[in-house]
């Protein structure tokens, strides 16, 4: 059955000329038949650079919005339009231009995972691959503000000579890791090096070998002489872990570190999709501008 459909879908991408992007942390199967997958800095940018008419983004709702903000006269799918990313609904525009209005004089650099029209409120996008080289590049400004998140606002403090303000947003399934946990895996797997995304807590940060991206820990657990980690992300990223390095062992640092909105589309979804192309997303024109221009601030950037 899975075959029929992936034959589908197969035919569809070729007559639509489409091309699907999916997060690392999608389904195993929706990864599988991806022509790319990333983190959200590579997923914008083949987003920005890519050809196709159709572009089927499989990840959450800020994901396509911002394919979307960089590609007004292409066609952009969100199999499953609920798909949201709770932190990026903990900060809305109104609450941006309350902050703006509090620091005038201080940039404001947004999360790529917020909604357009917060990014539409801010002067740089940043995400986790990229958040120090960002803050670093507003050269003049010794403060800078940092939205939604504030995990990674407080380790891009730790990297940085700037004062960092920021908003209390949180990923909730990462903000669930506790330290305790992590020492209890150490304790299982004394020889694992641990790796840790940014929207971890300061404690769990400072208990990682290495804090990365999702890509970069995909990078650094292939290149690494390492054969064991535990790994202190979304549990969809075990998937390529395995799949790029059979030899390795990966353990989940915990099991509450699942993301329920990154597993809602299917293969059957990404097919219906294809073939009505719908459900689309796009972003008002006069939002849409705004947030370009801190879009392609973060992509001046590696
Ligand atoms: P990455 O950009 O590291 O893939 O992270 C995106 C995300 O949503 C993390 O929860
Ligand atoms: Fe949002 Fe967290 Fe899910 Fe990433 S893992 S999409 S930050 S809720």
């Amino acid at each position: 059955m899975s075959q029929e459909i992936i034959q589908k879908i197969e035919r569809l991408r070729s007559r639509r000329r489409a091309i699907i992007l999916a997060h690392n942390y999608q389904p195993p199967e929706i990864q599988d038949i991806a022509d790319l997958t990333g983190d959200s800095l590579e997923l914008s940018r083949k987003a920005a650079e890519t050809d196709a008419s159709v572009i089927v983004f499989c990840g959450v709702a800020f994901m396509a919005e911002t394919a979307a903000i960089l590609n007004p006269d292409k066609t952009v799918l969100l199999p499953r339009p609920e798909a949201g990313c709770p932190m990026a609904d903990m900060i809305t525009a109104d609450d941006m231009k309350r902050v703006r209005a509090e620091y005038p004089d201080v940039p404001i650099v947004t999360y790529v995972n917020s909604t357009a029209a917060v990014k539409a409120e801010s002067d740089a996008c940043c995400t986790s691959a990229n958040s120090i080289r960002v803050v670093g590049s507003f050269e003049n400004a010794a403060t800078v503000y940092m939205a939604p998140d504030q995990n990674l606002a407080r380790y891009t403090a730790l990297h940085s000579a700037k004062n960092i303000l920021h908003w209390h947003g949180y990923c909730p399934f990462h903000h669930a890791l506790q330290s305790e946990e992590v020492l209890l895996r150490k304790q299982e797997h004394p020889e694992a090096l641990f790796l840790a995304h940014p929207e971890c807590r300061p404690e769990v940060l400072s208990l990682a070998d290495r804090v990365m991206s999702t890509s970069g820990m995909l990078r650094f657990v292939h290149e690494s002489s390492h054969i064991s980690f535990i790994v202190g992300t979304e549990v969809g990223i075990l998937h390529p872990m395995r799949r790029m390095n059979p030899g390795k062992e990966f353990h989940a640092a915990s099991k509450k570190m699942l993301c329920p909105h990154m597993k809602k589309i299917s293969l059957d979804d990404v097919c219906l999709s294809l073939e009505t192309l719908e459900p689309r997303i796009s972003v008002p024109e006069d939002i849409r501008v705004r947030a370009l221009k801190a879009v392609e601030r973060m992509l001046l950037i590696s």
